[in-house]
């Protein structure tokens, strides 16, 4: 845990000092309609880039694994708005780090704490979820939106395998970046 999250800073630290090119605008522009482009437009520049990165990897794990087309797409466009609930409050590298510092010093209880950033960092796939579900139809993209940050996957009781699985690939590529 404590590797990975050193890891997620370094990359989400260094990001600062990339662009977001033309080819990362092409990418968003080929997988999302106009109304969901203005919703990625909504995102802080810091979670753009996170956001992106997410959907590449996820992208190329779909390549080398030959999954269709269409899920391939489904999963990319999910990925670049997993992370809507995030526009409901400016997140910045700093907070982030604090975020992390009290909810290992207070466990569960930093859930319940009545600040904005908090609230965000801890419900953003819900809503995430209540963002997206005016604007987008399809039951599994609002499934991994909403639970992406599900602790135990099997509370969910799905029975829909293909969910399960995209949830935990979804889960991988997020944690990474
Ligand atoms: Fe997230
Ligand atoms: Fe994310």
């Amino acid at each position: 845990m404590y590797p990975k999250r050193v890891k997620q800073f370094y990359i989400g630290f260094t990001s600062i000092f990339k662009k977001i090119t033309k080819e990362d605008l092409e990418l968003v522009k080929s997988h999302l309609n106009e109304v969901e482009y203005s919703l990625f437009n909504k995102y802080y520049e810091y979670d753009k880039k996170h956001v992106l990165r997410v959907a590449k990897d996820i992208e190329k794990i779909c390549t080398d694994e030959g999954i269709n087309n269409s899920k391939k797409s489904l999963l990319v466009k999910t990925a670049l708005l997993h992370d809507m609930g995030k526009t409901k409050a400016k997140i910045n590298i700093l907070d982030r780090v604090i975020l992390v510092l009290l909810s290992k010093g207070l466990g569960d209880k930093a859930k319940s704490l009545k600040n904005k950033k908090v609230q965000v960092y801890y419900n953003h796939g819900f809503m995430g979820y209540e963002i997206l579900k005016d604007y987008i139809e399809d039951d599994e993209i609002l499934f991994l939106v909403k639970n992406h940050h599900i602790n135990d996957i099997e509370s969910l009781q799905c029975n829909n395998d293909d969910y399960i699985k995209d949830l935990n690939l979804l889960m991988k590529c997020d944690e990474e970046n």
